[in-house]
């Protein structure tokens, strides 16, 4: 088994490799040699003759893509760099894929949603991006399933954090030993996802029949952390896990305008990875606090 990860670097990339190297929840029939990690300085995902060249070279069983342009206001700058990591490599991907009979799985986002629906989204609810970033990783999702009609798995997570990189519990961590107040945004509601819960699921599905059986339908899954929650809430509990006295005021989208626009509700509907893979889903508040246990040891 030759399994490609792309964006050894980032958040879900490094969670992949933490799991893989303690060796203990990889299942028999993979070792952590079979993996090859890579990061964008040995494959660059924003030119395409490096994207060729390097499949030139190299050959795989499993594509992981870890890698985008996750940069949500930045992305409204930068749109053709964001369309380029997030839309055309992915495309490119697919096609190298299809050529080495290569299965792929892909991230994308919850942020495909306008977020103004009062239910948890289904996969098969209609998507309506709202910034940049969700626009391109739309066109991302479009495109593979167009090019990679088989053999494709998308999985559509939200709010990913983890003991890596750049992301809101570091953030607010850091924040709330700085000062006594915070204002954080109390009217967007989502999920939290630990990037190890899904990167555990991530190696549960490469592992599933229904993945490496033939001639399988490309399908789009979501997987977040169970509940529903603001960004307000997820703030008090870090302070409240760390007991960290630092008052978090609730304030409005309005009151914080961002660059980019986010949507006011993404709850993802998660039933249909449960019952295709078998995937648990862990409650939100019991992953932070792994997530946070780790951090406290670093
Ligand atoms: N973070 C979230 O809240 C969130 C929410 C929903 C969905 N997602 C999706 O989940 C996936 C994983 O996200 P994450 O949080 O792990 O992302 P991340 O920590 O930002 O990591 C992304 C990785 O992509 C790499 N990358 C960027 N441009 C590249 C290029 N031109 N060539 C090669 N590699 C490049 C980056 O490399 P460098 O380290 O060199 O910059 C980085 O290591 C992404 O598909 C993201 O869209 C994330």
């Amino acid at each position: 088994m030759r399994i490609l990860v792309t964006g050894k670097n980032g958040q879900l990339g490094k969670s992949i490799q933490k799991i893989v190297n303690a060796d203990t929840k990889i299942e028999n029939n993979l070792s952590p040699n079979d993996f090859i990690f890579v990061g964008r300085g040995d494959l660059d995902l924003g030119s395409e003759r490096n994207i060729s060249h390097y499949f030139k070279n190299n050959k795989f069983d499993i594509i992981i893509n870890c890698a985008a342009f996750t940069q949500v206001d930045k992305a409204e700058q930068e749109v053709e760099l964001a369309n380029q990591i997030n839309y055309l490599a992915l495309k490119k991907l697919a096609s190298l894929a299809i050529n080495q009979k290569a299965r792929l799985i892909h991230i994308s986002t919850d942020y495909v949603f306008d977020g103004e629906s009062n239910k948890p989204y289904m996969e098969t609810d209609t998507t309506n991006p709202i910034n940049a970033y969700g626009k391109t990783k739309l066109a991302g999702e479009q495109a593979l399933q167009e090019v990679m009609p088989m053999n494709a798995v998308i999985i559509r997570t939200s709010w990913l954090y983890s003991e890596y990189g750049n992301n809101f519990v570091k953030n607010v961590l850091r924040l709330g030993k700085e000062r006594n107040e915070l204002n954080i945004v109390s009217d967007q509601i989502g999920s939290p996802t630990y990037a190890t819960d899904l990167a555990d699921a991530i190696l549960e599905i490469i592992e599933h029949k229904k993945f490496r059986d033939e001639g399988q339908m490309t399908q789009i899954y979501h997987y977040s952390g169970e509940g529903e929650i603001s960004w307000h809430e997820f703030a008090k509990e870090i302070f409240k896990i760390e007991k960290i006295e630092c008052e978090v005021n609730p304030v409005t989208s309005q009151q914080y305008p961002m660059p980019a626009k986010r949507p006011r509700n993404t709850s993802m509907n998660k039933d249909k990875i449960i019952e295709i893979f078998n995937i648990k889903i862990s409650n939100w508040k019991s992953s932070l606090n792994t997530c946070m246990k780790i951090l406290k040891q670093k």
